[in-house]
């Protein structure tokens, strides 16, 4: 065994072993802390460290060598909280089907109208020709899978679906299900906007609003857990805007509609795609058309690319004057926003409720507004009509023994499904105990739902409400935080049979599931390979769930 004279952390995994440093450097943690009670215990091998760790750290697993189809469950990049870069370098070996799916941001969100696998199935089959689907991937995910295409194109494999031999590791694309209306992005179903709600109080540093929707005349169906798919329209104003910097008529027709009409609902007005740059580089001239080409090639000759959303793009080309319906076919799709379920169909009928942060941020003089968040906090009204869809839940609900007790561990709008499951177990009658974990920024501003969720306590179906709160005190203090300092019961639950839930950001998820194993081994005085393979099997069991974004 090592010292690294850096961290003082005794290095345990072999060099050869494939994590990255930061991984490294906890991991060697982690195990030292381990190996100090066990004189006994030699080193890791590579192969047996990889072998413990996919699943549990998300860390990577070798690769499996150039053949797919034997290896294809292994996908040791399907992590979202590994970048880009990282997941490419996990796949290289791998076929170029496992590349385009490594491409892919790994969120399973659906927002693409499909899982990650799926979406790149089907651009390897040839079925699907968008490259600019994957919303949370953005344009590194494109630009990715445009390279990859070139790779696709010049493949002398046969491509066309005609011509591909019967694939048992390619799923199938989405069933019957989808063409149902309110069961896919492209069947949403009209539903009413009924009332928006304040959940921070005065002085909070966040917006977060409590929404509530009818759906009782539109069919809509869902179980607690599933996400609902919205597709909300651009604010007016920036749209007038764009309208304005291109000095195009608001009324040029695009397709049997104005260009206006198309900038509000079905174009994203976020990010300047790459082909905006492109098209920009045809209409201008001189050193102007050297800059917006290296642009359109992920250049970015002034520092300001992360900044351009299509507004500052067009400014920055200052009196660029492209044809409308050219510089329409130039930008990416508006794409549908997902939100998770806060209510019970079950608690309510008809009703449907969302949890929903505002997202609003400045760049120089001009306010930035997510497109959604916004929609809902600013500009929609109560009456007005929204096209929405659900998004079901890929291994995110309650389990199906209503007795079973289940520990929910929510930060912030995390919390969302939670106040579902909380009310589905109360409409249900379920005699399982409920623990949640819920934290925010300060109690006095960021307590959402407290009266509701102190009468579920008061009613005796809310068994443990235990709190975090990150900037009431000098130090912060989250959820994974207060899970420690109850580790002794927490785990007492889990030996029970507990199932566990975890949902919002991803980082809190991954330092979430730091703690569930700090305490398995901890309070189930477990051996390393014990914990590894507990948790891994409370996975694979359906008992460790988690809805991170
Ligand atoms: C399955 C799932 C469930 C979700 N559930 C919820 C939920 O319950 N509640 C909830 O609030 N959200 C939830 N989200 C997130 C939600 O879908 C949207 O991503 C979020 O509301 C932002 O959408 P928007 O249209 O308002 O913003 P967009 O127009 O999409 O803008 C957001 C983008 O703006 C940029 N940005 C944001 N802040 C900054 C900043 N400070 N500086 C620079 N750039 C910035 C980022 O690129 C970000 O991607 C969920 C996501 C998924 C995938
Ligand atoms: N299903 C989903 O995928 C889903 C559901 C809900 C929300 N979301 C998305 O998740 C994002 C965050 O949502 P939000 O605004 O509600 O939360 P947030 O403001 O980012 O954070 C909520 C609380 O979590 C704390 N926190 C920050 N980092 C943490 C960490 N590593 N571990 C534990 N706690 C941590 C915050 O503390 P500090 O800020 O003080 O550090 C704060 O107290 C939003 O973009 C939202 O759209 C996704």
């Amino acid at each position: 065994m090592t010292v690294s004279p850096r961290a003082s952390i005794p290095s345990i995994l072999p060099e050869s072993a494939p994590f990255t440093p930061e991984q490294r450097t906890w991991l060697n943690g982690f195990f030292a802390g381990f190996l100090s009670l066990d004189t006994a215990v030699t080193p890791l091998s590579a192969e047996e460290a990889a072998r413990l760790i996919p699943g549990i750290f998300d860390a990577p697993a070798p690769p499996a060598g150039p053949g797919d189809a034997a290896d294809d469950e292994e996908t040791p990049w399907h992590d979202p909280a590994l970048p880009l870069p990282e997941r490419m370098k996990l796949a290289e070996s791998r076929t170029l089907r496992q590349r385009l799916m490594a491409a892919m941001a790994q969120q399973d969100c659906g927002q693409c109208g499909y899982n990650c696998r799926d979406y790149s199935n089907a651009i390897f089959r040839k079925q699907e020709e968008r490259l600019n689907l994957c919303v949370p991937g953005g344009k590194e995910t494109s630009r990715m899978l445009k390279t990859l295409y070139v790779e696709l194109d010049k493949s002398p494999t046969p491509a066309a679906p005609a011509a591909l031999a019967p694939d048992p590791a390619v799923t199938e694309p989405a069933p019957a299900r989808a063409a149902q209306p309110g069961c896919s992005r492209d069947q949403p179903v009209e539903a009413t906007f009924l009332s928006r709600t304040r959940l921070n109080k005065p002085g909070s540093e966040k917006e977060t609003w409590h929404l509530e929707f009818d759906v009782s005349n539109c069919g809509l169906d869902y179980a607690v857990g599933d996400s609902l798919g919205v597709l909300a329209n651009n604010d007016p104003q920036l749209v007038d805007a764009v309208i304005a910097a291109l000095a195009a008529p608001p009324d040029f027709p695009i397709g049997g509609r104005t260009l206006r009409e198309t900038l509000i609902d079905s174009v994203s007005l976020g990010q300047a795609p790459d082909m905006l740059f492109q098209l920009f580089s045809y209409v201008t001239g001189g050193a102007r058309r050297q800059k917006a080409k290296a642009l359109a090639s992920g250049d970015d000759p002034d520092g300001d690319a992360a900044c351009l959303d299509v507004l500052a793009a067009i400014e920055k080309f200052q009196g660029v004057r492209p044809d409308p319906e050219a510089f329409i076919e130039a930008l990416d799709p508006l794409a549908p926003r997902l939100y998770s379920i806060s209510s019970s169909l079950k608690a309510s009928p008809g009703r449907i409720s969302l949890t929903v942060d505002a997202v609003r941020y400045r760049i120089e003089k001009r306010m930035r507004l997510g497109v959604a968040s916004t929609w809902f906090a600013d500009r929609l009204n109560p009456r007005d009509k929204v096209r929405l869809y659900v998004q079901k839940a890929q291994h995110f609900g309650l389990p199906a023994d209503p007795a079973t007790p289940v520990i929910m561990i929510g930060p912030g709008t995390g919390i969302a499904p939670f106040r579902a499951f909380l009310y589905e177990r109360m409409a249900t009658k379920a005699p399982g105990r409920n623990w949640l974990f819920f934290g925010h920024q300060r109690r006095d501003f960021d307590f959402f739902y407290e009266d509701e969720l102190a009468g579920m306590k008061a009613a005796g179906l809310l068994t443990h409400l235990y709190l975090a709160w990150s900037r009431d005190d000098a130090q912060k203090f989250y959820v994974q935080d207060r899970m420690r300092q109850a580790g002794r019961d927490l785990w007492a639950w889990i030996a029970e049979g507990a199932h566990i839930y975890v949902c919002g950001a991803i980082g809190m998820g991954k330092d979430v599931e730091r703690a569930l194993v700090d305490i398995a081994a901890e309070h189930g005085a477990r051996s390393i390979n014990e914990t590894v393979a507990f948790v891994a099997d409370l996975k694979k069991k359906g008992r460790y769930q988690t809805d991170v974004y």
